[in-house]
């Protein structure tokens, strides 16, 4: 959503000139309004989360921020410890893990600082470190699927402990209308899984809608989370003006990100391998694991004498004498009974520490080649402009016929710039180092045409598909093997997840 238009339908105040300007970094507000602010306007607000690394903040028009503070940032006492809460600026921390960042926001902490409650106790360290990623059933995949997020799945099954799965659930929450090749798109994509070198003796996959457990640590977590953070995502007021042609009006679509956290925390990753667009997703599930872990993770009081306890109770109001030879069973009680700001208020003076539930995964974030389409645009299935794992040397050889080149260079003798041209990103990624270059300079100086350069990507794509198609072709003649792979799969998962959920289920003392 443009400046301009949330201040035309939300607060009224924006000056023109406000939305005049463009910045590709931006921050935004991540509180129900959905502010989003232009690198060079400055403007700060509790609520602000910084995007990219850009550093937006302070003070440029106070009236702007008293507004968005009044709208957006009421004060959040229910959100545990509450000196974590309402600092400035989201600050990302980046740092390197073999190749891949590690992303990190500390929400509302200039500092991060070293008693930042960080709930890693019980993050799953078994073997490798645990990471879990979902796909939407799209069908076929293309090769900007291929390059955005499956190369690096099966790079990272040989490093980490991977669980990976079929979001079913999540395309019935923006596609309930049209689910007509739901069942076959997820053997399709699956299908293309195993062909690209996904293998189910390192990695486990399975399908979302196959494990209950989602669903009810979704309807927990739905228990104790706030409208307001739903719908303050970035992408949920966006796709609810945006999307026109479907219906999105629904519960589900207001719950997709928090049925997110239920498939993350459910398997307790360190990581969670996805693109930029899903870093809110993770951060929103860091903030609803935290919130669980303090409504519902076990107090372990810390080490004190009677006397102690009674001095530790004055400095807090309202706070009653405990009956003498009993000050911890009272305190612990005492404790669990109360509200969450109370209990933030115990465990900023030190109560104990909490025996969390869940972990607060990461984000792993791949840097994925842009791969344009052949329209230039992004390649997406629904532009009409991608090639699939699955299409021939004829298909190939025709989509680049019509694929775009630089749109400057008009004839065969005019001079190209490779850098603007998408059959040259298909060279980057699919053609060896002398041909890259040979082209970066030919092109530039005439030396070689388009036909003749589209034919030789044409020939590296289809070499680069063809083991990929030949893998494909047992699970083409047998379909089944693709469903029984995932139910093994499912069985795999479904024991991690019946684990979290008795867990879950005696903390929130459910009847056993
Ligand atoms: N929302 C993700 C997407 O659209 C899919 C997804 C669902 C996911 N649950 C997940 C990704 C859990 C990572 C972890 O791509
Ligand atoms: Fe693009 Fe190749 Fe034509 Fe240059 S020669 S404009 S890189 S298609």
């Amino acid at each position: 959503m443009s400046i301009g238009s949330f201040f035309g339908r939300g607060l009224g105040l924006l000056p023109q000139d406000f939305a005049a300007r463009a910045c590709k970094q931006s921050a935004t507000c991540t509180m129900a309004c959905s502010l989003t602010l232009r690198r060079e306007q400055e403007i700060s607000c509790e609520s602000l989360s910084v995007s990219h690394e850009c550093d937006a903040r302070v003070n440029a028009n106070s009236r702007l921020l008293a507004k968005c503070r009044e709208h957006c940032c009421p004060p959040d006492t229910s959100s545990p410890p509450s000196r974590f809460w309402g600092g400035y600026v989201t600050i990302r921390n980046w740092r390197n893990s073999g190749g891949m960042q590690v992303f990190r926001t500390y929400r509302g902490l200039t500092k991060p600082t070293k008693d930042y409650p960080r709930q890693m106790g019980n993050i799953e360290t078994a073997q490798r470190p645990r990471i879990l990623s979902g796909m939407r059933p799209s069908g076929k995949l293309h090769l900007g699927n291929l390059v955005g997020a499956l190369q690096n799945w099966v790079k990272l099954q040989d490093e980490y402990d991977s669980f990976h799965f079929v979001a079913d659930w999540h395309m019935l929450t923006t596609g309930y209308e049209n689910t007509v090749d739901l069942r076959q798109d997820t053997w399709e994509m699956v299908t293309d899984w195993l062909a690209c070198g996904l293998d189910p003796a390192k990695a486990t996959f399975f399908v979302q809608s196959r494990l209950p457990e989602h669903a009810e640590l979704h309807l927990l977590f739905s228990m104790v989370t706030p409208l307001s953070w739903l719908e303050r995502v970035p992408t949920y007021k966006e796709q609810l003006e945006n999307i026109r042609d479907h219906d999105i009006n629904t519960y589900g679509f207001l719950g997709y990100p928090l049925l997110q956290a239920a498939d993350i925390l459910m398997y307790k990753p360190r990581y969670v391998p996805v693109g930029e667009d899903q870093i809110p997703h993770v951060e929103l599930t860091r903030e609803v694991a935290r919130r669980f872990n303090q409504a519902f993770g076990k107090l372990h009081l810390k080490k004190r004498s009677e006397q102690e306890w009674i001095a530790w109770g004055t400095a807090i109001r309202n706070f009653a004498r405990p009956p003498a030879g009993k000050a911890e069973q009272f305190i612990l009680e005492n404790y669990h009974r109360a509200s969450l700001d109370v209990r933030a208020d115990y465990l900023n003076r030190d109560v104990g520490t909490l025996d969390p539930l869940f972990p607060e995964p990461d984000v792993l974030l791949t840097s994925s080649p842009r791969l344009p389409g052949s329209d230039g645009r992004k390649m997406s299935k629904s532009y009409n402009n991608a090639i699939f794992l699955t299409d021939g040397p004829e298909v190939i050889s025709k989509k680049l016929a019509v694929y775009m080149t630089d749109p400057a260079r008009k004839r065969r003798t005019d001079p190209g710039d490779p850098d603007v041209c998408p059959v040259f990103d298909l060279h980057k990624i699919f053609s060896g180092g002398d041909l890259i270059s040979r082209i970066n300079s030919e092109c530039r100086t005439a030396a070689i045409g388009c036909v003749e350069c589209k034919r030789l990507a044409a020939q590296n794509v289809n070499a680069f598909l063809a083991p990929i198609q030949e893998r494909r072709k047992p699970y083409e003649q047998k379909p089944e093997l693709v469903w029984e792979i995932l139910e093994d799969g499912t069985k795999k998962a479904r024991e991690v997840a019946q684990k979290t959920m008795a867990e879950v289920r005696r903390a929130v003392n459910l009847a056993p």
